[in-house]
């Protein structure tokens, strides 16, 4: 089948809304506009850039992406209600190819205890909710929520009157996970048989991972006629996450012999993408995971090891290089130069602005004082530090912590605080607890500890350890991570860097309270 020939899917990518709404995995404003921009790069067709009606720093965000995109469609979703709508239309308005997303719930269990509706009120408000939304955008979304636990008679007349009342895109959620491939993909093939006008939108697949089949799900949706799939950057998502995007990508790019579709993601910047979306939220990405996991190139036992010298295809079904994996390599020391620093950045996939670049070039220099041998895996996660920390309002200055058998463990520690120095001493059960109580004293909060996790960068007793940490406070989860040689500075800069988070909500929330 020649490509022209082949069937275009288009990836909708819903990281900054279904992702962003998972607890701890909040970003900031210039952390969405960076993750936007790396998906427009990247060949997203469709930015679901937020939920505008959610608080005023969404409105902000969707905004802001609608003005910068230069080539995907931006979304920003809306309840079915005419507050939420204008919002959206509102929030999306100065995007080149503006879109609001609305949905409602169509399952017995969510019309009943959820909307307490009657079906037939359902309906109805199906239509007033897609005919407002058409009044401001031509391109409409409508998702039947809970759509795979509906009763198909009742589905298939909620998508022939949101087609009616003018969707051009009709999404069928598997909300809860619940769904099988044998059964998703007869779902959209009964829909679009049944529903006199289907021909007239286009379908589309949103599956959670409740049940570990949210990418194999997204492809039988497909096979079964939808032509958009919904999905987020390393699968993150409320509760198991959505199907990943990266596994999508590469699933219709490696089987293209069983998938015959084409899909215009630039799979060499997959696990760029997988970074930058892993520092922001701070959300670890699990070992093994598909395409972007640190294993998921790695061969350990030795007859794969053997089979890989011989020849790579004996282990390896896609190039390492394909999702933008370079070999470990020793990369520089700290003769290295500004330049050669720059060409490294480049081909490690980073577009920094020339501030970016020195403050990276500063701390590189630091590291490089410290630590032999640096190696690209050090590059990434000291450039992805300082991208998610850009704002912060509190840094590590100092840390001196006395450990060991002799006597108790004692942190001294200077923070720099809205620009103030502040030092305290602080004594705790083990060096980590001394660090934590010594931050507590300088910023006092509520917030809980509730994860402790740490792991190497690279191997050696020199690796820098890369620290993650998890807070959380009224119900709200904050996560954040370090990067150093000492575990312990690692640790300090994981845990302010969740606090930072907490802080920056409640100086939303002030603000927000004060307009
Ligand atoms: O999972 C879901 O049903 C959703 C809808 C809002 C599309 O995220
Ligand atoms: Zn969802």
């Amino acid at each position: 089948m020649t490509s022209a020939s082949k069937d275009r899917v288009v990836i909708f990518d819903t990281t900054l809304r279904d992702g962003e709404q998972c607890p701890g995995a909040t970003m900031t404003l210039e952390e969405k506009l960076q993750v936007a921009d790396l998906l427009d790069e990247m060949g997203v067709d469709i930015i679901e850039a937020g939920f505008p009606i959610a608080s005023n720093g969404d409105f902000e965000a969707v905004s802001l992406i609608a003005e910068r995109v230069k080539n995907a469609v931006v979304a920003g979703l809306a309840r079915a209600a005419f507050g939420d709508i204008d919002r959206a239309g509102e929030a999306v308005k100065k995007a080149r190819r503006p879109r609001i997303h609305t949905f409602l719930s169509t399952s017995p269990v969510h019309m009943k205890h959820k909307l307490q509706k009657s079906p037939e009120e359902v309906l109805e408000m199906v239509i007033a909710q897609v005919k407002r939304a058409r009044n401001l955008v031509d391109d409409v979304e409508w998702s039947a929520e809970d759509g795979t636990r509906t009763e198909h008679d009742f589905l298939c007349r909620c998508v022939e009157e949101a087609i009616k009342a003018g969707a051009t895109t009709i999404n069928i959620p598997d909300t809860v996970g619940y769904s099988a491939p044998d059964e998703y993909r007869s779902l959209f093939r009964m829909v679009r048989e049944r529903v006199p006008n289907s021909d007239k939108a286009i379908f589309s697949v949103h599956c959670h991972n409740d049940l570990g089949m949210a990418v194999a799900n997204s492809i039988a949706g497909v096979e079964g006629g939808a032509r958009q799939i919904e999905c987020t950057i390393n699968g993150i998502g409320e509760r198991a996450g959505n199907a990943a995007l990266e596994e999508i990508v590469m699933a219709i790019k490696t089987r293209n012999d069983i998938f015959p579709f084409e899909c215009g993601v630039k799979n060499e910047m997959l696990m760029r993408a997988s970074r930058v979306v892993s520092a922001v939220t701070s959300f670890p990405v699990q070992y093994n995971k598909a395409i972007v996991g640190r294993n998921a190139f790695a061969h350990e036992s030795g007859i794969h090891q053997d089979g890989m010298l011989k020849n790579t295809q004996t282990y390896e079904i896609m190039t390492p290089e394909s999702v933008g994996v370079s070999k470990t390599s020793l990369v520089m020391g700290k003769h290295s130069g500004r330049n050669a620093f720059r060409d490294k950045l480049q081909t490690l996939g980073y577009s920094l602005s020339d501030n970016q670049i020195q403050d990276a070039f500063v701390r590189f220099k630091e590291l490089a004082d410290r630590k032999k041998e640096i190696f690209d895996e050090d590059i990434e996660s000291l450039v992805d530090e300082n991208l998610a920390g850009a704002r912060d309002r509190m840094k590590v200055l100092s840390l001196l912590v006395v450990a060991g058998t002799i006597k108790e463990q004692i942190a001294t520690l200077t923070l720099d605080i809205d620009g103030a120095h502040r030092t305290v001493q602080s004594t705790g059960n083990g060096p980590v607890d001394a660090t934590f109580n010594a931050i507590k004293a300088l910023a006092p909060h509520d917030a809980v500890l509730e994860l402790y996790q740490v792991h190497a960068v690279t191997a050696g007793t020199d690796a820098q350890a890369e620290v993650s940490v998890r807070l959380t406070a009224d119900s709200r989860t904050f996560t954040g991570k370090g990067a150093d040689p000492d575990t312990l500075v690692a640790s300090a800069k994981a845990y302010l860097s969740a606090l930072n988070k907490l802080m920056a909500r409640g100086d939303r929330l002030h603000a927000q309270a004060a307009e």
